[in-house]
């Protein structure tokens, strides 16, 4: 079973160096252990995945603001919000083979699972943030961190927000961006790597109410990875237990999707009460506090945050899309991503390359690509061009034949059911807006 799940996650692996989603950071140089690129068709999934997070967090909503705060923060910060002190994993080595683990990861605590010895050493604790320096002298007054999470960049502009906005509580603030983590442990292709990005809204509530929107982000967020097409068998909830809980939360639940390597976190919220803004007022003396009419005394508000990776929606998008499918001959590989996420929405072809229909062909695509990313092919056998399009994800091919030129119509074969149907080419656009939105 382990061969078997080993093997499909291997030829994902291998799928997506391909046909262009992932590579392995600075490969000519043997590459940086859990750092990825994504390539021309992996950064435009990405970049859909994204949108559509922004466009559902934001944009559909009126109670919802963006930012985009720096990622290097004053190194305060990460002591107030207690990073520095407490965002540490426990950490093991093992004194023969040198091989290294987290403490919570070994079954054993005694012995090493790749030697066998009995030398590993006792858990200390490591903590997980990266350090830099700002500015041209390397001493401990210049140490700066790469934000391990992007919430704090929200936190400490809750102010400015709320008053240049205008809004009022409740009320979020979203943000994408990346946050980095010296992970003991990264792996599992882009499911744990040491820089990834985020996509996390926070919520500012009155404290009265915080079981109430706890429940609603829950929902509106399982709700999100429905739309985004996820199978909804491989979903899950998990609540976490005392020992799970990070330092700021009362309360956290996680989505979790089932992987290859087994059912893992896709997104947690979680209740962060006034943790952040009480530290952050302690520590600055600026008062974090919310007063209207509405409400008969001043509060600190509470925030239930929602968290996502981009990195392990993107995994999960391409994992959950992956399908083997015999009855396509050789080339049986697709990926079936929803339309509105997919790289390429629709690639053109001729037929053959002859009889003015490449000429044809080429206005169907230069037309469609101001409003759509399309993909031109005119190279090899139809069947291979649509295999081709089936293992890049693209959910539509538009064929321009000998009836074409009499007809002005083309055939739209459909990845997924691999039927084919003729339409007029002026109807062309507003077929693919329709499908992919
Ligand atoms: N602000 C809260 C926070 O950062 P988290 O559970 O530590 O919470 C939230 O992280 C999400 O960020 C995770 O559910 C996961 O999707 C993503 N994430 C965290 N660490 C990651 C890593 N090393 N690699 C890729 N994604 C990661």
């Amino acid at each position: 079973m382990a061969k078997k799940t080993d093997d499909k996650m291997n030829r994902l692996v291998s799928l997506c160096k391909r046909r262009g989603f992932i590579f392995q950071s600075s490969e000519i140089y043997g590459g940086l252990n859990a750092c990825w690129d994504y390539g021309p068709l992996g950064s435009e999934l990405k970049r859909n995945i994204n949108g559509f997070w922004w466009e559902a967090m934001t944009n559909r909503r009126d109670d919802i603001e963006g930012l985009d705060a720096a990622i290097l923060m004053h190194p305060d910060v990460w002591k107030t919000s207690g990073h520095v002190d407490e965002f540490t994993d426990p950490l093991v080595d093992c004194k023969t083979c040198k091989s290294r683990f987290r403490a919570d990861d070994l079954e054993n605590q005694s012995k090493c699972p790749v030697c066998g010895n009995n030398t590993l050493t006792d858990p200390r604790q490591f903590n997980l943030m990266f350090k830099t320096f700002m500015g041209p002298v390397e001493d401990a007054g210049a140490v700066v961190y790469l934000r391990p999470e992007t919430a704090q960049g929200i936190y400490v502009n809750f102010l400015n927000v709320k008053n240049s906005s205008r809004q009022k509580i409740p009320f979020g603030i979203a943000q994408i961006g990346k946050a980095f983590r010296n992970e003991i442990t990264p792996g599992n292709f882009i499911f744990r790597t040491r820089e990834f990005e985020q996509m996390e809204m926070q919520y500012f509530i009155h404290p009265s109410e915080d079981e109430k929107w706890f429940e609603y982000w829950c929902q509106e967020r399982w709700n999100w990875y429905l739309e985004l097409g996820i199978r909804k068998e491989k979903l899950r909830w998990h609540e976490h237990g005392p020992d799970e809980l990070a330092h700021y939360a009362k309360k956290a639940l996680d989505i979790e999707y089932e992987f290859p390597f087994g059912w893992k976190e896709l997104e947690g919220v979680h209740n962060r009460t006034d943790f952040d803004l009480s530290r952050h007022q302690q520590a600055t003396g600026k008062d974090q506090s919310y007063i209207d009419e509405r409400f008969a005394e001043k509060f600190i508000p509470y925030i239930i945050e929602t968290s996502a990776g981009c990195d392990r929606t993107l995994l999960t998008v391409l994992v959950d899309a992956y399908d083997e499918d015999p009855s396509r001959g050789d080339k049986s590989t697709v990926l079936r991503f929803a339309p509105k996420i997919a790289p390429i929405k629709a690639a053109v072809f001729p037929l053959v390359n002859k009889d003015g229909l490449p000429e044809i062909a080429e206005k169907i695509y230069h037309d469609l690509k101001k409003e759509f990313k399309v993909f031109f092919d005119d190279g090899g056998s139809i069947g291979r061009r649509y295999a081709r399009m089936d293992e890049a994800g693209t959910p539509f091919c538009f064929t321009v034949d000998g009836q074409t030129k009499e007809d002005e119509t083309v055939t739209i074969r459909d990845r997924d059911s691999m039927e084919q149907t003729r339409h007029k080419i002026a109807e062309l656009a507003a077929i693919l807006l329709d499908k992919t939105k």
